[in-house]
């Protein structure tokens, strides 16, 4: 479950602004959280708790999971393959959490492919959930000026610290 302030505050958020249904509020534009920290601080598991957190609030939404790895091997262009139809299935869902950012080698096509992924999600004010494992400053370096300054402007920053969990924890 999400249990940092913050996650809980945006889903609040999310929640109110929600356009209303029969059935309770469908999620509506707003803003992106991007959660960083180092390896093991619990960015994947705050981020799930969002989606968790928006549903038990009962909003209606349609939302997919991907990480940055994933999205490019999913999306290279290769025969058969309708890349460009399942791009947009990405792009326009209602919430997408993008795991991982910056963390899968780039090349200028992956680079390309971020880019128009965060700005189509800059441009509708689609909620996205953002985790990475850069600091900042690595961050403009890895994806670019142009990914790096949409997300400055649509995101709100949370910050995890800490030790790396999957090294502390009991095993379960
Ligand atoms: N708040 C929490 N309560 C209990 N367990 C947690 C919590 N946060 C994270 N964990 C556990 O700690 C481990 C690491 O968490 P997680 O995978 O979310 O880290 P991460 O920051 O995404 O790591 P990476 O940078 O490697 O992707 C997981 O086993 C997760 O289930
Ligand atoms: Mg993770």
């Amino acid at each position: 479950m999400a249990d940092h302030s913050q996650i809980t505050a945006w889903a609040d958020q999310i929640a109110r602004a929600g356009r209303p249904g029969p059935t309770g509020p469908g999620i509506a534009e707003g803003p992106s959280l991007l959660i960083a920290g180092p390896t093991g601080t619990g960015k994947t598991h705050q981020a799930y708790g969002a989606v968790r957190a928006l549903l038990t609030r009962g909003v209606r939404l349609r939302w997919e999971a991907i990480t940055s790895a994933d999205l490019h091997a999913r999306l290279r262009p290769r025969a058969g393959r309708d890349g460009e139809r399942e791009f947009q299935t990405l792009a326009r869902c209602p919430l997408l959490l993008l795991d991982d950012l910056g963390a899968a080698k780039t090349s200028k096509w992956t680079e390309e492919l971020t880019y128009r992924l965060i700005n189509h999600r800059y441009e509708h004010m689609l909620p996205t959930l953002i985790t990475t494992n850069l600091p900042t400053a690595e961050l403009r370096t890895a994806l670019g000026d142009r990914v790096a300054s949409r997300l400055a402007e649509m995101t709100e920053r949370v910050i995890l610290t800490g030790s790396d969990r999957r090294r502390t924890a009991p095993a379960a």
